[in-house]
């Protein structure tokens, strides 16, 4: 019979993140669309943001990220034993972005896939990893967010075009001591509203056809508006819901990063959980939105910059399309 042994306490041991190098500024797209760098400035937060180069996939960007944040944990990137890759912007439909990233590591001891919850995709992979690792079978997880989302937006689309970006971020997660790591987690979804986010054309309903191309179906679409008075409210709830069975409340929250999508969200955010505004990741002026990716990117940036101290409470929360939502609470 298997002994009856307590999950282990699972955190993160190390962070990684990739930027594709070229900036595609405000200014830029006034060039490109009818918009202007006040609008999106005021009504979004963002300056710029780092957009793939031809040639450059999803896996691209997730295999650095994944190789900086090994190196980081000290792990081999060939001894992780499960890969998880957060993204909708997948290189292939199939085989899995996280296959491909497994390949360019040269690991072939792990079992990789992909998991698909829009901007919620690194929170809930993280807890997906946690559960695994807590039953002691396997010892290192990489988690990814990574997205190529310049594939899939419609650059006449001013709507859209001006909020998302490309870029990955990783976390190895492994044992930790007890009362550390990874300490809550809180997710839900709402398919009754798919429709708010949506790529509509190339999956099996419309499958690629010229009418799909013709009427712009392989790009995503997005009722903005919508999607931000469901942001407002969630995020504080996903916090609040994550913290209650920690014992812990918003005021021992030392760092809470917010997924990235408009500055007037995080703001909201911060304001309900009544934390002062330096304690609130924030880089999509530099980032802008790059779904999956933006929690573990900032986190990465804050890390590296030698902020987050040893005992310190850090919330992750994210939403995006399903309609998805999630955070988790991590002492680090
Ligand atoms: O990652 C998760 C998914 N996404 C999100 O979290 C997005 C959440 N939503 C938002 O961030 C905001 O709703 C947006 C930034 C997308 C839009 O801001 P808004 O304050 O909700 O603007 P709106 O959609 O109500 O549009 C206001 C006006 C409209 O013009 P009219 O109809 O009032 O004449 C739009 O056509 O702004 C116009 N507009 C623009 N103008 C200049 C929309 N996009 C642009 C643009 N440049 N890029």
């Amino acid at each position: 019979m298997v002994p009856n042994r307590r999950p282990r306490a699972i955190g993160i041991l190390g962070t990684g993140s990739h930027l594709p190098p070229r900036v595609l500024t405000n200014h830029d797209l006034e060039q490109m669309v009818d918009t202007t760098d006040e609008w999106i400035r005021s009504r979004t937060g963002i300056v710029e943001r780092h957009i793939v180069d031809d040639g450059v996939a999803c896996s691209d960007l997730a295999a650095e990220a994944g190789r900086r944040a090994c190196e980081a944990a000290g792990v081999d990137p060939r001894d992780i034993d499960l890969i998880i890759c957060a993204t909708f912007t997948p290189d292939t439909i199939c085989p899995s972005t996280a296959c491909h990233v497994q390949g360019k590591l040269g690991n072939s001891r792990a079992f990789a896939f992909d998991l698909e919850a829009a901007c919620s995709g690194f929170v809930y992979s993280l807890s997906v990893a946690w559960h695994f690792l807590e039953t002691g079978r396997y010892r290192h997880a990489l988690v990814i967010g990574s997205e190529a989302m310049s594939r899939f937006i419609d650059w006449e689309d001013r709507n859209t075009c001006v909020l998302f970006a490309d870029g990955a971020g990783a976390v190895v997660l492994g044992e930790v001591e007890e009362g550390r790591g990874i300490l809550s987690e809180h997710m839900g979804s709402d398919g009754s509203q798919t429709d708010l986010i949506i790529i509509p054309g190339c999956g099996s309903r419309k499958p690629a056809s010229p009418a799909v191309l013709e009427g712009r179906e392989q790009y995503l679409k997005m009722l903005g508006n919508e999607v931000f008075k469901f942001a407002v409210r969630i995020v504080g709830e996903a916090v609040e819901k994550a913290l209650e069975p920690t014992g812990l409340t918003q005021d021992d929250i030392d760092w809470l990063i917010p997924h990235q999508a408009n500055i007037r969200i995080i703001e909201a955010a911060g304001k309900r959980l009544n934390l002062p505004r330096e304690r609130v990741v924030v880089n999509l002026d530099r980032c802008g939105n790059t779904s999956a990716a933006t929690v573990p990117i900032a986190l990465d940036e804050i890390v590296r910059e030698g902020k987050v101290k040893e005992g310190d409470i850090l919330a992750f929360v994210a939403f995006g399309g399903g309609l998805t939502w999630g955070a988790n609470i991590i002492r680090w």
